[in-house]
């Protein structure tokens, strides 16, 4: 069975309980806002909103706190990869047309923004100051991420350091709000310490193996190359372009802007054994991850969340 079929089996349920609230709070009197937002909050693996209805469950949140929670971090993500595709250029996601592809760029630029929007009034809505204000950051460093890797597009001398600061920005901040944000409703620091720590380390480690399938997954879903094609300095990139000498970095920089290259790129990969390293990292963070969640009182939701970040990482698409 795929992973995907194993979360469907397992968490089912909860997701047809987070399609119902997301819908719910999506109303809008405009069709195309419905349209296109009902289209990109389902089909998804809903992972980020999943990590916050468990941890909820964790914290003792009532239920519908937990479901708003949720959908407002659902819608974020949602609107981030409407933004994503028109950047990246893509066309494919989730096995069929992206949004912008079907509706054009403006529509999905202007929907991911309804998104966004929408999940600030959810929040505001909730009523907690300190989650609004940890809520705010978060979508600040997102954009700052996304904007960071523009600048960085088609670098050869990208560092590690560089890369790891764009995808704690773009990626593991919603991830950490996702999951912490019940501790800091139900007030208790010390989870709130835990949670935080759990889904950081849990974002990190989904983006690096993001970044491995971009190269090797062969059932994303997903255009595969398009990093590449974009000249993203990803982790297996740079850590490939550590063992190639000068010369041979210029001769794949130039390959790869006349839009060629991506057989030596693939070729370095794997000589390099660089998928194989960004894997292993991915593994470590899953490690701090779960080290995390332990400090957590045992429980069905916690064993739910050590599953989840499993499969997370253990994925083809
Ligand atoms: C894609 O996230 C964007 C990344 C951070 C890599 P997901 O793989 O969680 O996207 P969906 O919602 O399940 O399609
Ligand atoms: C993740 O980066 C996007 C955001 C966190 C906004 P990617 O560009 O790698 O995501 P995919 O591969 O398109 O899903
Ligand atoms: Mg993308
Ligand atoms: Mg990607």
């Amino acid at each position: 069975m795929s992973n995907f079929g194993v979360m469907l089996e397992k968490f089912g349920n909860d997701w047809r309980v987070l399609e119902t609230a997301m819908c719910r709070h999506l109303n809008s009197e405009i069709a195309l806002i419905s349209e296109i937002g009902i289209r990109q909050l389902t089909g998804g693996k809903k992972l980020r909103a999943l990590i916050s209805l468990l941890s909820g469950r964790l914290c003792g949140l009532p239920q519908e706190q937990s479901e708003k929670m949720a959908s407002a971090v659902e819608f974020i993500h949602a609107a981030t990869l409407l933004h994503d595709d028109v950047v990246d250029e893509a066309d494919t996601r989730r096995r069929q047309d992206t949004t912008n592809r079907v509706y054009g760029n403006a529509a999905a630029v202007l929907v991911g923004d309804f998104l966004y929007s929408r999940a600030s009034q959810i929040f505001s809505d909730i009523g907690n100051l300190r989650l609004l204000s940890r809520v705010a950051d978060a979508t600040n460093q997102l954009s700052e991420g996304e904007v960071l890797q523009l600048i960085q597009r088609g670098n050869p001398e990208t560092a590690e350091e560089i890369y790891f600061s764009i995808i704690e920005r773009k990626t593991a901040n919603l991830f950490e709000i996702a999951a912490a944000g019940p501790a800091i409703l139900t007030e208790n620091t010390e989870r709130e310490k835990y949670l935080s720590e759990f889904g950081r380390h849990l974002g990190i480690a989904f983006q690096l193996v993001d970044d491995c399938l971009d190269y090797e997954g062969e059932d994303t879903g997903k255009n595969i190359g398009r990093d590449f094609a974009e000249g993203k300095m990803t982790l297996p990139v740079i850590l490939a372009f550590a063992s190639a000498d000068l010369t041979k970095r210029k001769a794949l920089m130039s390959e790869w802007r006349a839009g060629g290259g991506f057989a030596d790129i693939l070729r370095l990969l794997r000589e390099t054994g660089a998928l194989g390293e960004t894997r292993q990292r991915a593994k470590q963070e899953i490690g701090f991850a779960l080290q995390a969640l332990k400090q957590c009182l045992a429980c069905e939701a916690r064993e739910s969340l050590i599953m989840l970040a499993s499969l997370s990482v253990d994925r083809r698409e």
